[in-house]
């Protein structure tokens, strides 16, 4: 037998504590924000390969994809970023990675080393913060309000690292529809926050993976990339959440002098990191044929979710319960009495088909238990009511609704 313990890698990820319960298998699935079943359709999915097939000739599967990935998808999405984010890049800036997470990975790879400081909202994607912890890094959290990052809070961190001689490596922000909070930052905050890093030399990441999920509501601000002209943020979104996850189709934009310094990006013929040229050719043909009827598509689902999930709360949970009302995205946020614990009920949750992450998960510090989050882009609304009526069930049984 092998001795494999003693051959892994010293570079192995470190763990990274999760919740007993995480891994099950549920129906009732309000902890992964997957695109809406319904509209992932795969006779157009279908057809779409076969168009991309016919126009480039099968043989371009033969070798590999050309650097930073398929060159009319980065046309498109440079279009899409001029058009929809007030964001001008060319398409050479744009690289093509596995999922918004693909890109988020190559840029922590490329600047993280354990102990570095990176300033992330009060409670962030768990994805990003992860993979940040397993790399050692130490994310702060700084407070938010209902319009993102407070920026006073921002510069207190800044200025705390300054006074020890450290500097940050990213202020990292998801924006839009935020993840798990929901808010979408105004412009006025989005110069305050570009102001504030720019002070102390702290270059931006922006994801922006929710962009395309407006259900109602304000049209989105430009994005903090188009904003600034310093050539300090870092730009990473997807089409995952909008066609599907398991295409692990995303793509990331690098500021200028970055994306020449990555080999991981830049490699010519290197195939390490580059993206299934089969998918890419799928998500490229399928959007340019229906990416209007598909984004209104799940629109209407997700408003048609988001709405069931705010009645089943309203009917099912206390008031003296509070949960964010999101006007795009693909989550809610609650927040319980002190007393609850979230992420010890977890596994009681799953044990009647329903899951949800607990507040932990999005902190670096594993607490604030008393919040959960809930996504609605996966069931459907019945399946959404009976979900959210089995939980209330369960937080009842806890104990944490009485007043
Ligand atoms: C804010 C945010 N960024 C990135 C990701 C990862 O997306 P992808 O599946 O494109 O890697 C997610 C998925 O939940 C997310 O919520």
């Amino acid at each position: 037998m092998v001795d494999y313990a003693s051959l892994f890698s010293s570079n192995l990820p470190r763990s990274v504590a999760t919740p007993p319960g995480a891994g099950d298998p549920v129906k009732y699935i309000f902890s992964i924000t997957n695109a809406v079943p319904e509209v992932v359709d795969g006779d157009e999915y279908l057809a779409a390969i076969r168009t991309g097939l016919e126009t480039n000739g099968a043989a371009s599967l033969a070798g590999y994809p050309p650097p930073g990935g398929h060159v009319g998808l980065r046309e498109m999405i440079a279009e899409r970023l001029a058009a929809n984010r007030g964001y001008e890049v060319s398409p050479g800036d744009v690289f093509i990675s596995d999922g918004a997470g693909g890109a988020i990975a190559i840029i922590l790879e490329s600047f993280i080393n354990p102990g570095d400081a990176v300033l992330v909202e009060e409670f962030t994607y768990m994805g990003s913060l992860r993979m940040m912890m397993e790399r050692g890094a130490e994310p702060i959290h700084i407070a938010c309000d209902d319009d993102g990052m407070l920026p006073d809070a921002l510069e207190d961190a800044l200025a705390s690292l300054e006074s020890s001689g450290r500097r940050a490596k990213f202020v990292w922000t998801i924006p839009v529809y935020q993840n798990p909070l929901g808010f979408t930052v105004s412009e006025g905050r989005r110069r305050a926050i570009l102001e504030v890093a720019q002070k102390y030399g702290v270059p931006v990441m922006e994801n922006e993976s929710y962009a395309d999920f407006r259900i109602d509501g304000d049209p989105l601000p430009q994005a903090m990339s188009g904003i600034s002209d310093q050539g300090d943020v870092f730009y990473v979104s997807s089409f995952t959440k909008l066609l599907g996850c398991g295409l692990r189709v995303g793509f990331g934009v690098l500021p200028p002098g970055v994306q020449d310094a990555l080999p991981q990006v830049n490699a010519e013929n290197l195939p390490r990191r580059s993206v299934s040229h089969l998918a890419t050719t799928m998500v490229y043909e399928y959007m340019r044929a229906h990416e209007t009827e598909h984004i209104e598509a799940v629109r209407r689902a997700l408003l048609a979710r988001r709405d069931a999930m705010i009645d089943s709360l309203e009917s099912n949970f206390p008031s003296f319960c509070e949960w964010t009302h999101p006007h795009g995205g693909m989550m809610m946020f609650v927040k319980l009495p002190e007393r609850a614990d979230t992420w010890s009920t977890l596994a009681k949750a799953t044990a009647r088909d329903v899951k949800y992450n607990p507040g932990g998960m999005f902190r670096s510090d594993r607490g604030r238990n008393n919040h959960l989050r809930l996504t609605y882009s996966h069931n459907s609304p019945e399946e959404i009511r009976e979900g959210v009526a089995r939980l209330a069930e369960l937080f009842r049984e806890e104990g944490y609704f009485e007043g």
